[in-house]
């Protein structure tokens, strides 16, 4: 390494911020604790509290602060990397733009909402000769990774089937699937690209094969008007029925206080007070029944892989855990995941190993896999090593998820 390479790399890396919400500040806690690695210089957020928060944190002048990330790049203020956490139809166009200025990418999912985009975005960034790193964490969660640590042991012979199970919750889905800013594939996109690009990911690593015909089956079968109990009300504030709806908003926001985390109090205001507007006029306080979501309530996408495993994903919205739960069939033995414990059971010797994975829950940032994913951006920026989560992996899922709408809009099966 030559004297300015090595000077360099005894800087922190200067990034910049683009989206300032809940995803952004995850990833912050990692710049915040590494000032010796990296440095927050700019940010770019349409929202003035968040932008203005996030500022302060950080000690920021008020020039290096920007509404949209137009006039952060415009600005010519120096950075490195950036960091993109805006929603999932505003990733394409800042991500190119940052590659086109020479800056390396941590790119939340999913990387574009086609797979053109997609494409594109990974060939500017191996024409440019950056990192582009797709915030995949499944792969630095140290559950999955013993999933993956134990097929690779080679101990349980070679895969046959997997069965993945999403299990989103039916919460999650209320707040964000049917009310929320998710419910629509024109705003937003496709329920499978925005909820399970992580899951179709991880069963390409674990597994290691290509899929080679795919077909999915899905729709909106319950969230929608015909559905609606006779006597039902627009908004659960005034519903009749509310006391015993499971979806009722009131029990969610006001009784159990879950699911407001993104409910931003402004000056003089308490996160009650937004429960309470929500109640009365917002998305959140909408009858299910009567939102305007279009996207699915179930989905299901099975895979035939290039060496013949059958791989199948599920994703269940009426769930009450928000987790995932697998089965993996191999020649000799059978590894399986509950959410929280993973059990490898050998058909030979018939032991099973068990590894509990419970107290990871109270760790928080998805087990540390969040910080983890940062830190090996950070790492490879600064040092040019290839991170697990690079965007040449994450191509083939997003490509799967493409197809897999394909199919449930056509009814038929793709081959790749
Ligand atoms: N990797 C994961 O595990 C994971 C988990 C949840 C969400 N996500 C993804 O992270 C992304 C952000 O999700 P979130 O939960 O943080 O949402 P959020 O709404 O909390 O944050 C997004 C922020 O981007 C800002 N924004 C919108 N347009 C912008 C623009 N043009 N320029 C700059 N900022 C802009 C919004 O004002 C908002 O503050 C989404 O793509 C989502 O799919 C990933």
């Amino acid at each position: 390494m030559n004297s300015i390479a090595s000077e360099r790399i005894q800087e922190p890396t200067p990034v910049a911020a683009i989206g300032a919400g809940n995803r952004m500040r995850t990833y912050m806690h990692y710049v915040a604790q590494n000032p010796d690695k990296v440095r927050l210089v700019a940010i770019a957020e349409p929202d003035a509290a968040r932008r203005e928060a996030m500022r302060r944190d950080f000690g920021l002048d008020g020039d290096a602060v920007f509404e949209g990330y137009d006039s952060l790049f415009a600005s010519g203020i120096r950075f490195d990397a950036v960091f993109i956490a805006t929603p999932g139809n505003e990733h394409y166009r800042p991500a190119m733009m940052a590659l086109e200025r020479g800056c390396h990418v941590l790119l939340e999912k999913p990387i574009a909402q086609n797979y053109d985009e997609c494409l594109a975005v990974a060939e500017l960034a191996k024409k440019n000769g950056l990192t582009v790193s797709v915030c995949h964490v499944m792969r630095h969660h140290p559950m999955f990774l013993k999933i993956k640590e134990l097929i690779d042991s080679g101990n349980y012979g070679r895969i046959i089937t997997v069965s993945h199970t999403e299990e989103v919750g039916i919460d999650r889905a209320t707040h964000s699937y049917v009310r929320g800013t998710l419910n629509n594939e024109r705003t937003s996109n496709p329920m499978l690209l925005d909820k399970s690009c992580h899951d179709v990911d991880f069963l390409l690593w674990i597994t290691g094969a290509h899929c080679r015909r795919i077909s999915s089956f899905g729709s909106r079968l319950w969230f929608r008007g015909e559905n609606a109990p006779a006597g039902s009300a627009d908004r659960c504030i005034v519903c009749p029925l509310e006391e015993r709806c499971p979806y009722s908003a009131v029990d969610l926001y006001r009784r159990r206080k879950e699911w407001t985390r993104n409910f931003i109090p402004g000056p003089g205001q308490t996160v009650d007070d937004i429960v309470e507007l929500q109640l009365r006029e917002g998305r959140f306080g909408r009858c299910v029944y009567r939102c305007d979501n279009d996207v699915v309530d179930n989905q299901v996408v099975t895979m035939q892989m290039t060496d013949g495993m059958i791989v199948t994903l599920t994703m269940n919205v009426f769930t009450q855990r928000d987790c995932r739960t697998i089965e993996i069939g191999m020649t000799e033995g059978q590894i399986t995941c509950n959410g929280m414990t993973v059990n490898a059971r050998n058909f030979r010797t018939r032991r099973t190993e068990t590894y509990d994975f419970s107290p990871l829950a109270r760790v928080g940032f998805h087990g540390g896999a969040d910080l983890a994913l940062v830190e090996e951006f950070i790492d490879a920026v600064r040092t040019g090593s290839k991170p697990v989560t690079s965007i040449e992996g994450a191509l083939e899922a997003h490509r799967i998820i493409f197809e897999a709408e394909r199919s449930r809009h056509t009814g038929e099966t793709v081959s790749l």
